[in-house]
């Protein structure tokens, strides 16, 4: 489908026109379901426009952080509008927010709290119809899950579900019968040709090479931050003595950048080397009185992809990690963020993503790693 096209309403089928004329009228907030490539982007925009056109202010969400069409890939993004759109491109998002990761897999939990948090920053914006894009992740438990719970919260009154045979209906029949929402059945177009992977992954990074485009090194520092996301680092309390990190490089014979006490233990950033379990690490155990040893390697943090964000938890910018002072808390990040503008940061998250500084994906942080 080009886009131009995609603003001429009598592109859109009947079946596809009866639901946008429905909707217009009804109004209320719209969640767009299907595997990937069933064209739920090119139709949110289309539907967008059809009721832009027709004189509501309509919100998009664009709850995809893998092909993200609104910000850069591991965020997702709102936008409110009252004009008509020619294309995604023109469109730049008014709020953000931060999954970490090209992939909701591990990350329900942001991806779901996100996406509700923007589609209420869009009805604060007095949008009278919300569209709301998403993953293309709806197989299997993983998939049916994620959409169950995203439609829980979301509460959405209409869903589109694009589907080439069954693959929703696992989702969908859990909320059949269901008053407060209607369910359009869809069939997607069978001109739409797949991306293969390594197609999506060069869509990724060429938006992350254009995002990190202007950037330049700003050094954080973390204790001005608050530290927010599910990750050990600064989770608990520094073990800052010498004798105890001297205690840990003897027992794990290796560099020791830093320990902390968590919940669950004692997390070690070491220098060098992955260190295995020897011993279940018993003596460590014993002197600190920890449950649980979680040992990750300072290189896990370079190129680590992290979120600058306001008081809401709204992105105000990205940055990739270059250098790190575990200790002091001192961080060298590349960002498009202007220094001057660092006084508006209020909070900070890692990311599950490392990146180079021309935007290629170099690997994913399982979660509990750092
Ligand atoms: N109705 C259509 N006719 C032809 N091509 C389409 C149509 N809808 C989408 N496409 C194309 O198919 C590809 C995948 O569509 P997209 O909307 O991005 O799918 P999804 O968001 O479900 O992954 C895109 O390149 C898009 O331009
Ligand atoms: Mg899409």
């Amino acid at each position: 489908m080009e886009t131009e096209k995609l603003t001429e309403e009598y592109f859109m089928s009947g079946e596809w026109l009866a639901i946008a004329s429905k909707i217009l009228k009804n109004k209320g907030v719209v969640l767009v379901l299907g595997a990937t490539d069933s064209g739920k982007s090119a139709g949110t925009l289309l539907l967008a426009n059809y009721w832009l056109k027709h004189g509501r202010r309509v919100g998009i969400v664009d709850g995809d952080m893998g092909q993200s069409h609104l910000g850069p890939p591991t965020t997702m993004g709102l936008v409110v509008k009252d004009k008509m759109i020619r294309g995604w491109e023109e469109l730049s998002p008014d709020t953000l927010y931060f999954v970490g990761s090209t992939s909701p897999i591990h990350h329900f939990l942001p991806t779901i709290c996100g996406t509700k948090k923007l589609v209420e920053e869009g009805k604060k914006k007095k949008a009278e119809i919300i569209i709301v894009d998403t993953t293309g992740l709806v197989k299997g438990l993983p998939g049916q899950t994620l959409k169950e719970y995203k439609i829980e919260i979301i509460s959405p009154d209409h869903i589109i579900a694009l589907q080439r045979k069954d693959e929703l209906e696992p989702i969908i029949r859990k909320f059949k019968g269901n008053e407060e929402m209607i369910i359009y059945p869809l069939s997607p177009e069978a001109e739409i040709k797949a991306k293969t992977y390594p197609q999506r992954k060069e869509i990724r990074e060429e938006k992350f090479r254009r995002y990190f485009k202007d950037s330049s090194f700003l050094t954080l520092h973390l204790n001005d931050l608050i530290l927010r996301g599910d990750n050990y680092y600064g989770a608990g309390r520094a073990l800052l003595g010498e004798e105890d990190i001297w205690f840990l490089e003897k027992e794990l014979g290796s560099e020791v950048s830093y320990a902390e006490k968590i919940g669950e233990g004692i997390f070690i950033i070491t220098k060098g080397r992955a260190v295995e379990g020897l011993n279940d690490f018993w003596e460590i155990k014993k002197r600190f009185g920890a449950g649980k040893i979680i040992i990750t390697t300072e290189d896990k943090y370079k190129n680590l992809l992290i979120s600058l964000e306001d008081q809401r938890g709204f992105v105000i910018s990205l940055g990739i990690i270059q250098e790190s002072d575990f200790k002091r808390r001192i961080f060298t990040i590349f960002t498009p963020l202007k220094r001057e503008n660092l006084l508006r940061v209020y909070g900070f998250k890692f990311g599950s993503m490392q990146i180079d500084l021309a935007g290629k994906e170099l690997g994913k942080i399982r979660p509990g790693e750092i």
